[in-house]
């Protein structure tokens, strides 16, 4: 599943409502507290965030999500020039393919339009735990003129897509590319891809020595329903489906790794779908909120419709921040 059919698939499939959890990511349980009679101005609202030494202008991420095929640069293309217009920063899908075929690197050249943009590179656990050496993660990096590192744990969506499930070698393979990027100050986020962290997990996030953590938790787009939608045949399929409402909500997610970790650069994503919703991830401790389907509709409609998107959330952020007394986000980064 992943060649350029398999890459294609997946988005059709994100695409469908089908995709999507029916449980919540918890966010709407949570209440953001009204605050009337305050002494506050909207336009002194503000948004931005201090997030690893860069200054975005809102605490919102593009989620990685594609390359490798025309249809991904065109998306990649449009994400990245919001990235760049919004000041926000962004992932990309992972790059396995393009280090096996050079020429598809292509789909993943985004720097071109986003000169300032925070870049995420991206690259599977599974591809570590088999040996993958630091250069050929460094050509990944490289070839996006990337800024920082993804790796992303998908062990139940492999095993339903019946892809890479040998994780034998993670723990000593994973400290071992830790610690080599660490000395060349690349920072290297271990991410979920939407079945959340327990409080272990991120135990072991910690303990492998990753310099940040996004929490991906249910409530959002379910991998094992894509891999479902897309399964070649009917056994595969009903797997995909049976799996399809595993996972620890967002909102738990973002709880979990806070529990083992004040200091660590938090991202959260997974059923993020308003700017509401971000706040509430910010105040339960999360540094930035990351978004995918909603992203991958907007861009997939249009340009304009994906700058619309982004902005009418930035300014639903910025109303849910004054309505609630608030004339900055709730954490600064990078708690001491
Ligand atoms: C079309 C599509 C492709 C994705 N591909 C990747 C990928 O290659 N690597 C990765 O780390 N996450 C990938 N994701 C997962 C998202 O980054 C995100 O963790 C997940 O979809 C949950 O967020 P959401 O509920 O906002 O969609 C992909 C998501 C979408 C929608």
């Amino acid at each position: 599943m992943r060649d350029a059919k398999a890459k294609l698939a997946h988005i059709d499939a994100c695409l469908s409502p089908k995709s999507q959890y029916e449980k919540s990511a918890g966010f709407d349980q949570l209440q953001l507290m009204n605050q009337a009679g305050l002494d506050i101005a909207l336009s002194n609202v503000s948004t931005e965030k201090n997030f690893l030494g860069q200054i975005l202008k809102a605490p919102l991420m593009i989620a990685p999500m594609t390359g490798g095929v025309e249809k991904s640069a065109l998306l990649n293309e449009r994400w990245a020039k919001a990235a760049q217009h919004f000041g926000i920063p962004m992932g990309i899908g992972s790059q396995r393919v393009a280090l096996e075929d050079h020429k598809k690197a292509s789909s993943f050249h985004i720097r071109k339009v986003a000169p300032d943009v925070f870049i995420f590179a991206n690259l599977g656990a599974a591809q570590i735990a088999q040996g993958m050496p630091a250069e050929q993660v460094q050509r990944a990096i490289d070839m996006i003129e990337a800024n920082a590192l993804f790796i992303h744990f998908n062990a139940l969506q492999e095993a339903c897509q019946n892809g890479d499930v040998d994780f034998k070698n993670l723990t000593k393979n994973m400290q071992k590319l830790c610690k080599h990027f660490s000395k060349q100050k690349i920072p290297v986020f271990a991410r979920e891809v939407c079945f959340g962290l327990s409080k272990e997990a991120a135990k072991r996030f910690m303990d492998m020595g990753f310099s940040g953590i996004d929490c991906a938790g249910a409530g959002g787009t379910s991998w094992s329903k894509v891999e479902a939608l897309c399964a070649k045949t009917e056994r595969q399929r009903k797997l995909g489906f049976q799996f399809g409402e595993w996972g620890i909500p967002t909102a738990q997610s973002i709880e979990n790794v806070r529990a083992i970790s004040q200091s660590v650069p938090l991202i959260a994503t997974g059923g993020i779908r308003s700017g509401q919703d971000i706040l509430k991830a910010l105040h339960l401790g999360a540094d930035i909120a990351s978004m995918a389907q909603p992203m991958l509709v907007a861009a997939h409609q249009s340009e304009q419709a994906l700058f619309e998107f982004i902005e009418d959330l930035i300014q639903e952020l910025r109303v849910a921040l004054f309505a609630s007394g608030q004339e900055k986000l709730p954490y600064s980064s990078l708690r001491a």
